[in-house]
């Protein structure tokens, strides 16, 4: 895993817009992975100040979320498809008909998951999926204890997730307690993953799906069988990685290597 480790919040919303817009630039067809929670905010606000000002063009990019609500519609001021539709959405030039959120409303669950893992599949598969974590670790709404094979499905979700979401519903009583969600095994197929966290409060997750074993009690932690994630954290989040120098050392090396400076590496320089 490529860890990133910037100074703040700010830095972390940077970075990730560039990733993203740099993708959108080289492959304008590209399918994107989107997340919701307060992680991806600065990075979407960059995404649209991208688009106004450099011109940065969504009309052929396909998007899929990673859940939604059980019991929402899409006009609830807290569902995710509203979340989206406010926080990037409404602000680009995407197709509407390109963007996709699980409908929390579904009647038939089981085939409506199928038809959402089948509509991933026909385009082609998620070439980034953007990611935040929870503070027990979960990605998506794979909370601990799913498999890590999981696929498109309905979660219960913890006690813990929904006490750090209430602050969105004004109180724990309002917070639905299923969600429709990408599964462990549906993240795991995306050709690339981009892991986001800013704050105190996600560095223990971080610290056990960087540095601690693959387990589904932190479903994070199954990134570490992917061939392709970069993380990208603010220091806060970053705190209790053991092996943080390694991680700058890495990202000097590779700098060093876009920018040509091969004496550095021993190696002869004409
Ligand atoms: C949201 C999602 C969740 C959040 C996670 C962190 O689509 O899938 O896993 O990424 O709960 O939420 P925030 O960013 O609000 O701390």
């Amino acid at each position: 895993m490529r860890v990133i480790v910037e100074k703040d919040k700010e830095g972390v919303s940077r970075r990730a817009a560039q990733f993203v817009a740099n993708l959108v630039r080289r492959r304008p067809t590209c399918v994107l992975g989107l997340a919701t929670g307060s992680t991806p905010l600065g990075m979407y606000a960059e995404l649209i100040r991208m688009h106004r000002e450099e011109g940065l063009d969504f009309s052929r990019v396909v998007t899929f979320n990673l859940d939604e609500y059980v019991g929402l519609s899409g006009s609830h001021p807290q569902s995710y498809r509203h979340f989206m539709q406010q926080s990037l959405f409404d602000h680009i030039n995407i197709d509407p008909r390109d963007t996709h959120v699980p409908d929390g409303r579904a009647l038939d669950f089981e085939n409506y998951c199928e038809q959402y893992e089948r509509l991933i599949a026909e385009e082609g598969g998620i070439d980034l999926q953007v990611l935040g974590i929870g503070s027990d670790g979960h990605i998506a709404f794979n909370e601990p204890g799913s498999s890590l094979g999981s696929r498109t499905r309905l979660k219960t979700l913890t006690e813990e997730t929904v006490r750090d979401n209430a602050r969105f519903f004004g109180s724990e009583k309002e917070v639905p307690r299923l969600a429709i969600t990408m599964g462990v095994g549906t993240i795991l197929e995306s050709r690339q993953c981009l892991l986001l966290a800013a704050g105190d409060s996600k560095a223990r997750a971080i610290r056990d799906t960087i540095e601690g074993p693959i387990t589904a009690q932190v479903t994070a932690s199954a990134l570490q069988l992917h061939r392709d994630v970069i993380a990208v954290l603010d220091e806060e989040a970053a705190r209790l990685l053991e092996r943080r120098a390694y991680y700058r050392e890495v990202e000097q090396a590779q700098a060093a290597l876009q920018a040509g400076q091969l004496g550095k590496f021993g190696m002869p320089t004409s």
